[in-house]
């Protein structure tokens, strides 16, 4: 052969490759409101960085008629590109190919482009669109969902890893997504479940659909499985593009540092009118963190998980920031189990991934129940000390309001570690608010009283003029300062940038032993 005809056969198998099932199949797929493989490609990436490897691996499996059957890509196309400029590498399952299920060598490729990531320290970016272990590959399939599974963990955070379902992903094949950082779902066109419709209907009687069990909007509203829900695929990706802008490529990295567009001196007067004068009212502390971030760079994490706490990045001065802030509109910000285990994950992400935190508490407490006590809050809650307590990134609060109790310490207290910490001058900061404090320690004295209600009434006062004051605190330096609520940006980007040299070790240790 001449190196024409060479170069012609390779044109030729490559383009079989790149058909992936065949038309008919690619109309199936876009009909079901999903893109290709490769179209996904196209709108992760910066135009034409993409480039693939492992196209031409084949499956070795004879059983079944899987001798005839030809797959291009092995049902999944892999390789690396940029993002913003920067590398990451990439793995998409390809639904037309024998359903994007996985077998030994489909997952071979993945694993191949998980370990290049690993070595050069970027990002890995999953897209999941499969029927789950290629059932005719028996065993060979599940030690592929095991070899991910264990690069999944054994890379976790040294890489960011980021799962994007746009598809069915079911049975055990879900644990590579939830092993990762970051979970991303399309509204209608992906779900996930260990267990379909038809096991649990056998097994339980209980009748349920592919969306209210597994769909974007039950894990990203009551399960938590997910982060992030998108109407589209091309608004999918905007939102992964975006996530990588505030994160490093790899946990020896600093995060990427845009340029400043909003002065950092920048003074909020409108922050004294956000904390209404009655500590019992609410408020959304979402206007707080707009009011206080570079305008318009905050990105909610988990935004419609656990609401009563707030998480996600935004920048100060240009730089990435972590945020953790009690939400008083819901459950008046109380700490619960889905608010510990949505905090603390998030926190250890930052901590991985050198992003400073910035906390602000509002937080009367943990939310008793019984639901929550049986739920195991204890746990729970512990996972949020642990969490702060864990991380040496730098680590700045503003108490804005309420801080009491065990909750007061949760939040990125002083004696966590906090290594700034701020309170406006509408902090309470106490073992329990004036009324709970009242009714305990003069109980007494209101029984006996002749006027029983005007007695409460006058301890509650007598509690809340001495204690419900951030002073208390100050004085004994666990709060650094009290601060004008409209200086809570300069305050806390000055406290950052001192901060940024920071160094603090750990005792020597295999791993910690955190509460799960
Ligand atoms: C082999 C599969 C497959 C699989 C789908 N296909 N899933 N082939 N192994 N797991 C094939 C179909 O036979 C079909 O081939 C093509 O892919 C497209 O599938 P359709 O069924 O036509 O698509 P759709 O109607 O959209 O339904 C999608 C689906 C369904 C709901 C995902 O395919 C399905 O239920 N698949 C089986 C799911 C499953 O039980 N997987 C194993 C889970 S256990 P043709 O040739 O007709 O186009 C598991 C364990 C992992 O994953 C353990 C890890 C530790």
């Amino acid at each position: 052969m001449t190196i024409e005809e060479k170069l012609e056969e390779l044109q030729r198998l490559r383009s079989e490759i790149e058909q992936g099932g065949g038309e008919r199949r690619i109309a199936k797929q876009h009909e079901s409101g999903k893109l290709t493989a490769r179209e996904r490609i196209e709108l992760l990436l910066d135009a034409g960085t993409f480039h693939e490897i492992g196209g031409f691996v084949k499956h070795r499996c004879v059983d079944f008629g899987m001798d005839k059957e030809v797959a291009p890509g092995e049902g999944v196309v892999t390789g690396w590109g940029l993002v913003e400029g920067r590398p990451v590498c990439v793995s998409s399952q390809d639904f037309t190919v024998i359903g994007g299920s996985l077998g030994e060598m489909h997952a071979s490729k993945i694993v191949k482009v998980m370990e290049l990531a690993a070595k050069m320290g970027c990002p890995f970016i999953a897209i999941n669109d499969s029927g789950g272990a290629r059932i005719q590959e028996g065993v060979d399939a599940l030690r592929g969902y095991g070899d991910i599974f264990y690069r999944n963990s054994i890379y976790s955070g040294v890489i960011p890893q980021i799962s994007v379902i746009m598809g069915p992903c079911a049975g055990g094949a879900v644990y590579s997504p939830a092993l990762t950082d970051w979970v991303f779902m399309v509204d209608k066109t992906s779900y996930m479940f260990i267990t379909g419709p038809q096991v649990i209907k056998a097994v339980t009687g209980e009748e349920v659909d592919f969306e209210r069990l597994g769909g974007a909007t039950v894990h990203n509203e009551v399960s938590g499985v997910a982060h992030f829900i998108a109407p589209d695929e091309k608004s999918c990706f905007a939102q992964v593009r975006r996530l990588l802008s505030y994160i490093p490529s790899n946990n020896a990295e600093d995060p990427p540092v845009v340029e400043r567009t909003d002065d950092p001196r920048r003074i909020e007067p409108a922050l004294r009118e956000v904390i209404p004068d009655d500590p019992n009212k609410g408020y959304d502390m979402h206007d707080v963190i707009e009011a206080v971030v570079d305008t318009g760079s905050f990105m909610e994490v988990h935004a419609h998980y656990a609401t009563n706490i707030i998480v996600g990045f935004a920048r100060l001065a240009g730089k990435s920031v972590g945020i953790i802030a009690n939400q008083p509109r819901v459950k008046a910000g109380c700490l619960d189990i889905d608010a510990s285990d949505k905090a603390a994950r998030f926190i250890r992400f930052c901590d991985c991934f050198n992003i400073p935190l910035f906390t602000l508490a509002d937080v009367p407490g943990y939310l008793p129940g019984v639901s929550q006590e049986h739920g195991g809050i204890i746990r729970h809650g512990a996972k949020l000390l642990y969490a702060y307590s864990e991380a040496t990134v730098p680590k700045v609060t503003v108490i804005v309001r309420k801080a009491y109790g065990g909750a007061y310490i949760a939040m990125s207290s002083r004696h966590l570690g906090g290594d700034v910490v701020y309170a406006l001058p509408t902090a309470e900061i106490a073992v329990m608010g004036p009324e709970g404090a009242a009714n305990i320690i003069f109980r007494d004295y209101i029984k006996e009283s002749s006027d029983p209600e005007a007695a409460r009434k006058e301890k509650i006062e007598e509690f809340r003029q001495k204690f419900a004051k951030p002073y208390v605190a100050a004085g004994r330096g666990y709060v650094d300062d009290v601060i004008d609520p409209a200086e809570i940006r300069p305050k806390v980007i000055s406290a950052l940038e001192v901060l940024k040299t920071k160094v603090e070790s750990r005792p020597a240790k295999k791993h910690g032993n955190m509460p799960v």
